[in-house]
């Protein structure tokens, strides 16, 4: 399958680093969200993360221009209508992805591939919202984006073998390393890092250690480049909280319990980084 024209949906923290890296790639890219400063403010992220390759004198002012050129604007879903391959990135709720997977079913040619970029939710159910299931498929780019290396790409019940191919080789061009595995809940990166994250919550809730002392031990001792509360501030709690819900009602079992804490400070709006709180105070 040939795929030239990307539809990147939702221009946020996500969205915008999977246009960039698409971009840098060569490929032309649809930057699109619901109203135009979103879509501006993500494109604006981009520039400041090319700007300071330029600074760094890793790449011309002309390559910067190119990467920019190759991206377009939008704010209309019919423009799904022109491009091989969409990804998804809006919010975490799988009655809007269910809605607009069955809306871009609608739009999108119909050799055009589907893929989410969901950190949790089951991708066979985004998939059974449309009637190209074959060609639905899970690419969980990791935070941040241009700077990460690995694409976790989730093949639903009923993905095609040629559409799996098709996205390790997209994933390979954008200068990643993909990563097959299967549907359930949290797939492999959010099983593992969300129960570890919750646990160090626990581990504070409990009084064990402080904050920054619980972060030094994972930082110090296991050479993790965050401690897992900073992480946790740094993904915002509020998809911590998500995911370990996920993960609690996926397998049903008492291990995934999301820690009280958790529910505490996402109920307070202390979300992380991106609020300005979270277990540490930003600026
Ligand atoms: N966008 C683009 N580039 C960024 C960036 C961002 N948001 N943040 C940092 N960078 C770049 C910096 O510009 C710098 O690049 P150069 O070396 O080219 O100058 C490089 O990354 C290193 O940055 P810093 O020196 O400022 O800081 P650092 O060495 O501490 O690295 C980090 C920052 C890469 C974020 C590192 O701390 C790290 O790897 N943290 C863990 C990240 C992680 O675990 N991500 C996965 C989260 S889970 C997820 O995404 C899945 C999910 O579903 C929840």
């Amino acid at each position: 399958m040939k795929i030239d024209k990307i539809m990147v949906i939702g221009a946020g923290q996500m969205g915008s680093g999977i246009a960039q890296v698409c971009a840098q790639a060569g490929f032309k890219v649809l930057l699109h969200d619901l109203k135009t400063e979103f879509v501006e403010k993500g494109l604006s992220v981009i520039k400041k993360n090319l700007a300071r390759q330029v600074a760094k004198e890793r790449m011309t002012e002309a390559e910067l221009e190119n990467i920019l050129g190759n991206i377009t604007p939008s704010t209309e879903l019919r423009n799904a209508g022109t491009v091989d391959l969409v990804i998804e990135a809006a919010v975490e709720n799988m009655e809007i992805k269910a809605e607009l997977f069955k809306e871009l079913d609608q739009l999108a040619p119909a050799h055009a591939i589907l893929a989410s970029n969901t950190s949790s939710l089951p991708i066979t159910e985004i998939a059974a919202a449309t009637t190209r299931p074959e060609k639905v498929i899970g690419m969980h780019f990791m935070n941040p984006v241009p700077v990460m290396k690995l694409v976790e790409i989730i093949r639903g019940l009923a993905t095609a073998d040629e559409v799996y191919n098709t996205i390790e080789d997209i994933t390979k061009k954008l200068n990643k390393v993909p990563v097959e595995v299967n549907d359930f809940p949290g797939f492999v990166s959010n099983r593992i890092l969300m129960p570890m994250i919750n646990e160090a919550i626990y581990t504070l809730y409990e009084g064990v250690a402080t904050k920054e002392a619980i972060d030094e031990v994972m930082k110090l001792g296991m050479n993790h480049p965050m401690g897992p509360l900073t992480l946790a501030d740094f993904i915002g709690l509020d998809t911590c909280l998500y995911i370990m819900e996920t993960l609690h009602e996926g397998f049903g079992d008492d291990k995934y319990r999301p820690c009280p804490l958790l529910r505490k400070y996402v109920k307070a709006g202390w979300l992380g980084k991106k609020s300005g709180r979270g277990f540490y105070e930003y600026a």
